[in-house]
């Protein structure tokens, strides 16, 4: 079976089982009837490279729906299934003027897996809206609560990518948005430059989600017609001596602050400058708009994009003596 269709990247891959579930009692059957190390466990399929095949079962998980949980007059909880694809969540959300999603909006993936790396953008990450999900146990079957505290979100982090990691797979996730007074986050990656430019001076939570959706489309290929895992790396964190450094010789170095030591450094940038940007092997490329993101221009293997991924690990590492770390999942 080729998981072509199933990820992101394009990488033509085969399983050698797939099953897709659409509810919890189907997922509880093939849990029960296979050896947890026999599963692979597939979600949108937007945040993983696929270097090999996979000789085990796939489970897809196409668990549906969503509902309201409670709600006041401010605030309202809803349940959405793991399997609803996100960005459709997010504009279903802001159809019924529901707040806090908006600047997530257009990122691939599905509900059920951004909780894992705690999926952000535009200074709001999944953390900020939410509540609580439940996973099931892919040994007891049994289907947990995790609350927010439980979870040890951190940035594109938390306890399903460490010490939970292929325990449980999430079934559902609960977001606490506002029906009201929205919080509106306008001052991270020029939403407000975007916003002028559209001659908006009082915006709503759908003319943020616009914006957003505007400022992506102009970067970030569109993994439908470019196959792409969105950022291939994560923003490097680095100590105050070595920003200081770098600083005196590329003074046009963008930062942000983490701590008094610490200061995060945009891995775009670094590739960028250490001319990679819309560099290409073979059909395995660094993207011409946004060098953070590797793209399969076509017939590329999940081998040729990792291979491209150590090249431009071993550039920026040479150049300014910083280690990329993969935001993706490498299979
Ligand atoms: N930059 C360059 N050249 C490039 C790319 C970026 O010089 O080729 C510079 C930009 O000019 C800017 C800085 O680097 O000064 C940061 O770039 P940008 O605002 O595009 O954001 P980012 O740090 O590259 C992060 C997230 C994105 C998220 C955006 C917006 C990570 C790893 N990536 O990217 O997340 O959409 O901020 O919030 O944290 C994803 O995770 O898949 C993703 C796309």
């Amino acid at each position: 079976f080729s998981l072509k269709q199933y990820n992101s990247f394009g990488i033509d891959a085969k399983a050698e089982r797939f099953i897709s579930v659409k509810n919890t009692e189907e997922l509880r059957s093939i849990l029960r009837k296979t050896y947890a190390a026999e599963i692979f466990v597939l979600g949108g399929g937007s945040n993983m490279l696929l270097t090999k095949d996979i000789r085990k079962t796939v489970i897809h998980i196409g668990l549906k729906g969503k509902q309201i949980i409670s709600q006041n007059d401010d605030e309202v909880i809803i349940q959405a299934k793991a399997g609803e694809n996100w960005h459709e969540f997010v504009l279903w959300a802001l159809d019924n003027n529901y707040g806090g999603l908006e600047n997530l909006s257009l990122i691939p993936g599905n509900v059920g897996t951004a909780p894992i790396q705690n999926i952000g953008a535009y200074g709001v990450e999944l953390k900020d809206v939410f509540s609580s999900c439940k996973a099931m146990n892919v040994q007891t079957l049994e289907e947990k609560e995790f609350k927010l505290e439980d979870c040890e979100f951190g940035y594109r982090n938390s306890i399903f990518k460490n010490s939970l990691k292929g325990r449980y797979i999430i079934t559902s996730v609960n977001f606490k948005l506002t029906k009201k007074d929205h919080s509106l986050h306008t001052e991270y990656g020029s939403i407000n430059v975007e916003l002028e430019k559209q001659k908006i001076e009082k915006p709503g939570i759908k003319d943020i989600s616009d914006a957003v959706i505007r400022i992506r489309q102009s970067k970030l290929p569109d993994p439908k017609e470019l196959g792409n895992s969105g950022s291939f790396f994560k923003n490097p964190v680095i100590g105050r001596d070595q920003f200081e450094k770098l600083k005196l010789e590329y003074p046009e170095m963008p930062s942000y602050q983490v701590s008094t030591e610490l200061l995060k450094v945009p891995a775009g940038w670094l590739i960028d400058k250490a001319g990679l940007k819309a560099y290409r092997e073979g059909d395995a490329g660094v993207h011409k708009n946004q060098a953070l993101v590797l793209v399969n221009y076509g017939e590329a293997t999940g081998k040729d994009i990792l291979d491209l991924a150590h090249k431009v690990q071993a550039t920026v590492h040479e150049k300014f003596g910083i280690p990329l770390e993969p935001e993706v999942n490498i299979i």
